[in-house]
């Protein structure tokens, strides 16, 4: 009876921590408005039901629900280093704050670390998209700027190449010591409707604005609709190394190129 009672408490506990979490950010196309309730908006509705349903096993999807003037065009990715369940839960919660945040939109995105959702009545699949540019940086900077920067590019050209090459999902991670002590960490993936070339231009561009928007800092996120770049001065994709310390101050900037 005891034990029971104990369970169940666990189980509250489980429940109420597993409420959603905050997306990193969201863009609402406010130039494609549209009436809740109207087709294009149940459309969007049973589309999202389908991106939550069946991007987990495969952790990507690329589809579209409807004809004519009310079909819509949607598409879900979790990065390639994140399990099925963590996968699941991302995808649920973004379909979820989605229509929460941009209730009247045919045209929205959604970004998480774990994952990224769009849809549009516009098609784009297969289109580089970094018209809609998220960084998030720490404030941080490093103290050697040159040898940093040299180790971070090498890392860079290392992992592009894998990404591109749509092998393990697309994804291209791995790391570099910067010292005994220091050991910098960077993951890019690019969306998989993307062919080789345009997911080379995609992690280009982004890399290109390192200097802008990342320029000697400890940590950087550039987060565009085709292509997710990261790097950091502690692990943060999987599998994990054995934990070391996390960040301190992180700041978000947006960018309408
Ligand atoms: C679209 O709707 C939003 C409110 O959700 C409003 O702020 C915006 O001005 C509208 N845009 C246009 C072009 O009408
Ligand atoms: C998408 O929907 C918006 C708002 O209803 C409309 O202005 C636009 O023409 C549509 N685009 C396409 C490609 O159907
Ligand atoms: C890092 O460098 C930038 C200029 O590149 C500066 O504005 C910022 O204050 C520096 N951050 C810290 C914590 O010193
Ligand atoms: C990034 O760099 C490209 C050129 O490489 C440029 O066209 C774009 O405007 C830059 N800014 C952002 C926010 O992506």
């Amino acid at each position: 009876m005891y034990l029971s009672y104990k369970i169940i408490f666990l189980l509250f506990l489980c429940i109420s921590s597993a409420k959603s979490q905050d997306p990193l950010g969201e863009f609402c196309n406010k130039n494609t408005n549209i009436s809740i309730g109207g087709k294009l908006s149940t459309n969007i509705d049973k589309l999202l039901a389908e991106l939550a349903l069946k991007t987990p096993s495969t952790s990507f999807i690329a589809t579209s629900y409807g004809k004519d003037q009310e079909k819509v065009y949607g598409l879900a990715q979790c990065r390639g280093d994140i399990n099925t369940q963590d996968c699941s839960n991302c995808i649920q919660d973004a379909t979820r704050q989605i229509r929460q945040r941009c209730p009247n939109q045919a045209d929205a995105r959604i970004w998480y670390d774990y994952c990224f959702l769009r849809y549009s009545n516009k098609s784009f699949i297969a289109d580089v998209d970094t018209s809609f540019g998220i960084f998030y940086f720490n404030v941080e900077n490093v103290t050697d700027p040159e040898d940093f920067n040299k180790k971070l590019g090498a890392l860079m050209d290392q992992i592009r190449g894998e990404a591109v090459m749509h092998k393990e999902k697309g994804i291209g991670k791995g790391k570099s010591m910067l010292s005994p002590f220091v050991t910098l960490y960077a993951l890019v993936q690019c969306t998989r409707d993307l062919s080789e070339i345009n997911c080379a231009q995609c992690l280009a561009i982004a890399v290109n604005n390192f200097s802008t928007f990342c320029n000697n800092r400890k940590g950087c996120r550039v987060l565009y609709s085709s292509c997710y770049v990261r790097y950091e001065l502690y692990p943060f994709f999987f599998p994990l190394d054995p934990t070391k310390t996390k960040p301190s101050n992180v700041r978000k900037l947006i960018v309408y190129p």
